[in-house]
């Protein structure tokens, strides 16, 4: 059995009996090894006003790609893909964070999405407050725990800077981030509100696969969301040592066929139908992919695979 999960419209693929191996990395070490290319485009920016950049950049060239409006809830089409089984146990950072989470315990998911996690964290906790601004994440949040009769899952149905919630032991927060734009805002208030704070963030921007696929096609490179290396930027920055672990993940399945691979990379690179763009993306999918036992991939991408970034703050 296998589930799947669009993250930002990545595609990861989560295998029953993967192996929940933890490495452990210092904060130096990955900073190291990303510092050097983060700061030098950062010039005479702080940490935080980069993140702010970086965020307002890819929205405003996604935003000229639309043709219409977004829809006032951007979650309502994919909600539905953040579903899960909260008592499934093949989910490696389910079990990292409940490994990481102790048992009775007040927990708060910030940006909990459809429960894929609160959920999860509720069979152990005390209480989980699920704080989630989407209504369509809210719903799914909703019904699945009802579904499965999980009682002690409270859900604010709110942006975190504006949630009124009490203080709790930890605070959770995954695949959020990376379109905050007010970075040390959002920060400063987990850390205000729980006694540890642990973010899950991948390695690369979500989308970061297709980045290569961008410019071939718009003629312009694609630009791109902050993701680890810019969060340990702005940690240092705000004098934060975090401990930083990765959790390993088998990679995604690819596409099942070719017609599956251009429609769903159509829609995230913005590529209409029946537009040179369309063209040139048909032109280019016999040399980006590759085919392996019947599913296609794009060749030489390098697997995202979440970092739990953790701390206790000094409140
Ligand atoms: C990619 S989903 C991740 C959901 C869940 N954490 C998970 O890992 O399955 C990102 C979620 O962050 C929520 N979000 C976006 N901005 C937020 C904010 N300012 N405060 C709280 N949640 C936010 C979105 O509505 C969305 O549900």
């Amino acid at each position: 059995m296998c589930f799947r999960i669009i993250i930002g419209g990545y595609l990861t693929r989560i295998a029953q009996g993967a192996v929940n191996l933890r490495t452990r990395l210092s904060a130096a070490t990955i900073g190291n090894r990303y510092g050097n290319a983060t700061n030098r485009k950062r010039g005479n920016m702080t940490a935080s006003q980069h993140w702010g950049e970086m965020v307002r950049a890819e929205h405003a060239q996604s935003d000229s790609m639309l043709k219409e409006e977004r829809p006032a809830d951007s979650w309502s089409n994919f909600a539905q893909q953040f579903r899960a089984d909260p008592r499934r146990t093949d989910d490696p950072l389910v079990n990292h964070l409940r490994q990481s989470i102790n048992p009775g315990q007040v927990v708060l998911d910030v940006g909990a999405g459809g429960g894929r996690l609160a959920l999860p964290l509720a069979l152990d906790a005390e209480k989980v407050i699920a704080v989630e601004p989407s209504p369509s994440m809210c719903r799914v949040l909703r019904e699945v725990s009802e579904e499965f009769g999980i009682k002690n899952v409270e859900v604010v149905e709110s942006g975190w800077l504006d949630a009124q919630v009490v203080k709790g032991d930890v605070a959770v927060c995954a695949h959020v981030l990376y379109v905050i734009e007010g970075i040390e805002a959002f920060v400063r208030k987990l850390e205000d509100r729980a006694d540890r704070v642990l973010v899950v963030v991948f390695q690369a921007a979500p989308q970061s696969q297709l980045y290569p696929i961008w410019e071939p096609i718009h003629g312009v490179p694609r630009l791109s969301l902050p993701s680890l290396p810019e969060f340990l930027a702005v940690l240092e920055e705000l004098k934060i040592v975090p401990d930083v672990q990765v959790v390993h993940t088998e990679p995604g399945s690819g596409f099942e066929s070719l017609e599956v691979a251009k429609e769903q990379l159509a829609r995230r690179l913005y590529v209409l139908p029946e537009t040179a763009e369309m063209e040139r993306l048909e032109a280019l999918l016999p040399e980006v992919l590759e085919e392996k036992d019947g599913s296609f991939t794009i060749k030489g991408a390098v697997p995202l695979e979440p970092r739990v970034v953790s701390w206790q703050p000094r409140n």
